[in-house]
């Protein structure tokens, strides 16, 4: 058996993917976010996978040059639509735009999020309600804009959340989104249970650190990135690479996954977890010091 190098762990053939080329054949996916970052990588993958896609964010310029990218790379069809999604007007339009091209929507990502570190005494109302309506309430309006077509055309639609680990532990410094993001695992395991017996799954995955621009500039800006190492934290001792995300994403929105419903799938190399446990912190005890304690724990006896 091969084990996977310790200073380059993923296997290069995991990394081109791991479905089969058609698995997403036929299927028309909304990704909100979808023109930089993760959602760039999932749709692209998706694509390569045989699906049509929609993406959509405030930057249209932005959207259309993703577009562009991803149709030469991978030959598929792509739609970009600006839509702010705290607006449930502009929703509306995107699906309706995306039913009038592809004749359907079969799936819906739920990507797009607005985030910054920051104490949170220093935040004003309006910075803290900013993040609350971009992750929860654009959350809410895709889903139900989604849900209510799905339901009225009888069609068993997929919809996939992407939250975060601190969605169930909470975190200091992102508290509006660690709120917004705890209410989006709510909705997830709330409407996989309503929607259910529409044929409807709802799931979600929650990515430990993925370097992205748009997080790691808004979260570790200047020298916080070097500071402040995601890939120390991280009982794997390294980051997420995009591609991880898409095949776990792919699985999750694919037939394959058909009887997996309101489950959150968490991505972050045991990231969480290591800051869970008690005695986790224990990594800097050596050989020679587990020795010393080995004797001195066995002598004590009946005390
Ligand atoms: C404090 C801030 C702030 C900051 C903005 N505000 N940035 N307050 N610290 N760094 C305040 C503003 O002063 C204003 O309040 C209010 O927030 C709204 O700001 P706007 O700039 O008007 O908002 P808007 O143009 O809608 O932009 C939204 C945004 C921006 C969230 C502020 O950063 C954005 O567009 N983000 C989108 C992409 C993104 O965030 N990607 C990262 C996702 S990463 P006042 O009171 O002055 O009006 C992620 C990963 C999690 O979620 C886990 C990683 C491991
Ligand atoms: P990103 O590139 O900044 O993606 C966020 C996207 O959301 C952008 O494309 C942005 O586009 C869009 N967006 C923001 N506000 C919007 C609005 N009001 N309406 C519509 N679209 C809006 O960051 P990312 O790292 O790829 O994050 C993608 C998802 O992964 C997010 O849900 C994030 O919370 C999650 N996540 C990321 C990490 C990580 O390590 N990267 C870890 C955990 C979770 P516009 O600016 O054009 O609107």
């Amino acid at each position: 058996m091969q084990f996977p190098d310790i200073n380059n762990p993923v296997n290069s053939s995991a990394l081109s993917g791991m479905l089969k080329d058609d698995a997403l054949k036929g299927k028309t996916i909304i990704i909100t976010g979808g023109g930089t970052g993760l959602g760039k990588a999932m749709g692209t993958y998706f694509l390569k996978l045989g699906a049509n896609l929609v993406i959509t964010s405030r930057k249209l310029e932005v959207l259309q040059k993703t577009a562009g990218e991803m149709e030469t790379e991978t030959g598929g069809k792509v739609l970009a639509v600006a839509c702010d999604v705290r607006n449930y007007e502009e929703v509306e339009k995107v699906l309706n735009d995306a039913v009038q091209m592809f004749g359907r929507v079969d799936v819906l990502i739920n990507n797009a999020a607005g985030n910054f570190i920051s104490p949170t005494e220093r935040l004003s109302a309006n910075a803290f309600s900013t993040v609350i309506d971009i992750v929860l309430k654009g959350s809410v309006n895709c889903s139900l804009a989604l849900g209510k077509y799905w339901i009225s055309e009888k069609i068993p639609g997929n919809m996939l959340n992407i939250i975060t680990t601190y969605a169930f532990t909470g975190s200091a410094y992102v508290v509006p989104s660690a709120c917004a993001k705890g209410g989006v695992l709510a909705l997830t395991r709330s409407l996989a249970v309503e929607w259910g017996r529409h044929g409807i799954r709802t799931n979600a995955i929650a990515p430990g650190p993925f370097p992205t621009k748009g997080a790691w500039e808004r979260l570790l800006p200047g020298e916080m990135a070097e500071k402040f190492s995601f890939k120390n934290r991280v009982p794997l001792k390294r980051v997420g690479e995009h591609q991880e995300l898409a095949n776990l994403a792919a699985f999750l929105i694919s037939d394959f996954s058909a009887y997996i419903n309101g489950e959150v799938i968490t991505i972050d190399g045991g990231e969480w977890l290591q800051g869970a446990g008690q005695f986790n912190g224990l990594e800097m005890v050596t050989d020679q010091m587990w020795d010393e304690i080995g004797q001195s724990t066995r002598a004590v006896k009946g005390s």
